[in-house]
């Protein structure tokens, strides 16, 4: 039966206490963490937030507390009063700051006792996550999930007084609010007093964060959740939270640099590693380029070769032909590789580049004295050279080559790239932090599905000065004011310099094909914001959960999100989403169409 706490206070945190308390009369309460009973001596652990104590119960000293001691179960809640000694050479643990102390125990209260957990809560634990996230109150007692989220909350403090100590005001936006287009679908939440009516969570403060800036607050953050409805991933969440950031009188330059100072601070408090400044920076061309991804792993080489001068004029079709229709031929050398891999493997990757729509993948296998490829035969002597040479080839390399569109050929190379480097064993984590600015990104995206334009980061985008002229006659060959940071091949942020010009806005949103009247009645509070007075302004939103997920060393958000959903955006612990009553319904006068179920 549980007892009550009877008036004892905790001394202190179990972890906490050192060889200097040998000797104080101390009170510890937690969990049951491990138990030993070595017959006339029982050992517990003790476990709370900060750590472990050892206490020990020995029937010769105590035999009804040895009685009670042996009760104890796994995870039953427990305060324990007692003398701090110091533990015998043989038990000592000096991996613990408390490995060379414990409690004898003189009073045992159990605080609640606890049924088996249906989880195993070891650390290397096998239990499958779905049984662990319905659980997930247990699952959070494991010491590495309770370092990560101490690791949290030491980032968004490092945030917050970073932010604070360099003049931004943190100011709170509202969630039920009007659509703010990222690019996902809205999570509605429907009006009572509006029937019909429905607000939408956030994507994010975007819109608010602007028109903080015309209201004059100058600089702006929030940490702030954010709400998409988009397909889950290990690096998505439907709801995740971002250090969000706004500026005004500034351009690229002032945005990057101090938000990268940020980074260095972060890096330095909770990593205590030293991130020179500036970071690295190349423009989005460079990185589709080099890449064929706009957010670069750069933790590894591999980097694409373009051999479409060289395979321009060839006799075979497939890169002739891509050339020609304004694509490109591309290839990498997966250095080595033509020794490492069997032939079923680079089947295998002739198939992986598949998902990203090419429609095959040349190789040659560079040999001592020969080539090995079906495609050699259809190449003249010197392409085969050029293209050699251009590859850097030397024996033992294996040289893989896409022809398509451009699109398809940067993504596909980019995502054999990752492959390959998965496969070497090169993305161990092994401590590097790799950060990348991404610059000049389009400013629009051609959906061929939709035939129309779509903004590559948000409509409030600004184009670059320069290429302001090209917005009707070539609006794709239009480059935005806009920034990735990427780290380790992870997009951990995203932003740009706004549109504060009323007429470059409408232009914008006429080119996404809003008409005059939809733009008015979806931004009009934005437009006509712009009417009194809008000071050139611009910011950038960090994903909070994606910074600690990789400064944690966790491969997915949702060890770092305390109660994340899963893929199915469902909450298994507490069930959500789930029905709800019809008199709920009536009165937002909601009806289901029971087709659909
Ligand atoms: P963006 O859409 O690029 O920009 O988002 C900024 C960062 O938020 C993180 N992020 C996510 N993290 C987890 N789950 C998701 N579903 C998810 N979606 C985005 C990413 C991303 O880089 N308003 C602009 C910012 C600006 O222009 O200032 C915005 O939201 O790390």
């Amino acid at each position: 039966m549980a007892e009550l706490m009877g008036g004892i206070k905790r001394t202190g945190r179990c972890g906490d206490f050192t060889t200097g308390d040998i000797g104080r009369k101390v009170n510890v309460m937690g969990w049951v963490n491990k138990r030993r009973n070595l017959g006339g001596v029982i050992f517990i652990d003790v476990r709370d937030v900060s750590g472990i104590m050892q206490v020990v119960f020995k029937s010769e000293l105590n035999a009804a507390l040895f009685g009670k001691a042996e009760k104890l179960r796994n995870e039953y809640v427990v305060s324990v009063s007692g003398h701090i000694i110091e533990r015998d050479p043989d038990t000592v643990n000096p991996n613990l700051q408390t490995g060379f102390i414990e409690v004898v125990a003189e009073e045992l209260r159990i605080l609640s006792e606890a049924s088996t957990p249906p989880i195993d809560m070891d650390e290397n634990s096998k239990t499958n996550e779905l049984m662990r996230l319905k659980y997930r109150y247990l699952d959070l007692r494991r010491s590495t999930l309770q370092e990560n989220f101490k690791l949290r909350h030491r980032t968004v403090k490092v945030a917050r007084d970073f932010y604070d100590e360099n003049g931004f005001l943190d100011i709170e936006t509202p969630f039920m609010t009007k659509s703010t287009p990222e690019g996902a679908r809205d999570y509605l939440v429907p009006s009572r007093v509006n029937k019909g009516s429905f607000y939408a969570l956030p994507q994010s403060p975007q819109i608010f964060k602007q028109l903080l800036m015309v209201s004059g607050f100058d600089r702006y953050m929030q940490v702030v959740r954010c709400f998409r409805d988009e397909d889950l991933r290990a690096d998505r969440q439907p709801e995740f939270t971002q250090i969000d950031v706004e500026m005004s009188f500034v351009d690229e330059g002032d945005v990057i640099s101090i938000n990268e100072k940020f980074i260095q601070r972060l890096m330095k408090e909770v990593k205590g590693i030293d991130v020179l400044l500036p970071l690295p920076a190349m423009t989005y061309k460079e990185a589709m380029d080099r890449f064929g991804s706009d957010k670069p792993d750069l933790r590894f080489g591999l980097e694409l070769v373009d051999l479409s001068d060289i395979l321009a004029g060839s006799g075979f079709k497939v890169f002739s032909d891509a050339v020609k229709n304004g694509g490109s031929v591309r290839a990498i050398n997966a250095k080595g590789c033509g020794r490492i891999f069997s032939r079923r493997e680079i089947d295998a990757l002739v198939e992986f580049v598949k998902i990203y729509g090419a429609k095959g993948m040349a190789w040659i296998t560079v040999e001592e004295n020969e080539l090995k490829s079906a495609i050699i035969k259809f190449l003249s002597e010197e392409e085969i050279k050029e293209l050699l040479s251009a590859a850097s080839a030397e024996p033992g390399d294996l040289i893989l080559m896409v022809a398509d569109s451009d699109k398809v050929v940067y993504d596909s190379l980019g995502g054999l790239r990752t492959e390959l480097a998965r496969k070497l064993g090169l993305l161990k984590d092994n401590g590097d932090f790799n950060f990348l600015w991404v610059t000049h990104f389009p400013l629009l995206e051609y959906d061929a599905e939709e035939k129309r334009w779509t903004s590559t980061h948000h409509p409030f985008t600004s184009p670059l000065d320069e290429d302001l002229d090209k917005l009707e006659s070539d609006p794709g060959s239009v480059r935005a004011k806009a920034y990735d940071l990427i780290l380790n091949g992870v997009e951990l942020g995203g932003g740009s310099i706004r549109i504060h010009r009323r007429d470059i806005q409408k232009k914008i949103f006429n080119l996404l094909g809003f008409s005059d009247e939809e733009a008015h009645e979806r931004f009009g509070f934005l437009l006509e914001a712009f009417e009194y007075g809008v000071p050139p302004h611009g910011g950038i939103a960090f994903g909070l959960d994606r910074l600690v997920m990789l400064l944690a060393g966790e491969k997915s958000i949702r060890d770092v999100i305390a109660f994340p959903k899963i893929q199915n955006a469902s909450c298994p612990m507490t069930d959500a989403p789930s029905r709800v009553d019809e008199k709920q319904l009536r009165e937002l006068a909601i009806k289901l169409d029971h087709d659909q179920l």
